[in-house]
């Protein structure tokens, strides 16, 4: 649990008559979220557990609502079945079930290959694991439907993580730069006509996103 989210929610709820329950798989995450709380002094009483979303050890219908982030994405089908399943069993009828996480359709870095996610994803989704996982992230309100949760909406956020740019390098006197995007990319044999370079006029014509100045 990032370090502002429970006592986010912990301010949410009503008073001292709220509670909130946090769980976790990791011994070492669970650990270090308890101190937080204990050093938090937070408005209402707050449980950490060590155990999997997959079987929650919570009554029937003892929350008003559940918030789950990032963490779905590392859960293969079959348990991300159960999660969604045990989610809505812990939640009272009429309550809130929210789950947030990346959707690896939308991953891109700038600047550099626009691809490159593209060509990671098409080869790491090709085989169960963890890519595939996020990929299915656009399709997570289906699987919350088939859990049999009702009302079931989505809503995407683009989240954009700046850093600055690093130090200029001062190119070594011995050695030519390294190539980079763009050439790396047009010296590949084209997808459409093996052999061929990227850049013949056949293809798209690509562009550097330095030269474009975005
Ligand atoms: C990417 S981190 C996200 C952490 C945090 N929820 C956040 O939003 O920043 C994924 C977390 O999910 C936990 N996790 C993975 N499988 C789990 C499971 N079956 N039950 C509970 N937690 C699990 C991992 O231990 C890890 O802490």
């Amino acid at each position: 649990m990032p370090r502002r989210r429970l006592p986010a929610l912990a301010r949410r709820t009503h008073g001292p008559d709220g509670r909130v329950s946090a769980i976790g798989l990791a011994e070492e995450h669970v650990d270090r979220a308890t101190e937080r709380v204990r050093s938090w002094h937070l408005p209402c009483p707050v449980d950490v557990r060590q155990g999997s979303i997959t079987d929650l050890p919570y009554p029937d219908g003892s929350f008003d609502a559940v918030w789950c982030s990032n963490t779905v994405e590392m859960l293969t089908a079959d348990e991300l079945g159960a999660a969604l399943h045990e989610m809505r069993r812990v939640t009272r009828p009429g309550g809130l079930v929210a789950v947030k996480d990346v959707d690896g359709h939308a991953f891109a870095a700038r600047p550099g290959d626009p691809y490159l996610f593209t060509d990671l994803f098409r080869t790491a989704g090709a085989t169960p694991g963890y890519a595939q996982q996020v990929l299915r992230t656009r399709d997570l309100y289906r699987w919350m439907r088939e859990a049999g949760l009702h009302d079931v909406r989505r809503r995407t956020v683009l989240i954009e993580h700046f850093t600055p740019p690093p130090p200029p390098m001062s190119a070594p006197a011995t050695h030519p730069p390294s190539p980079s995007w763009p050439h790396r990319r047009r010296n590949r044999a084209s997808p459409h006509r093996p052999g061929t370079p990227f850049s013949t006029p056949r293809t798209r014509p690509v562009r550097s996103p330095t030269r474009t100045g975005t």
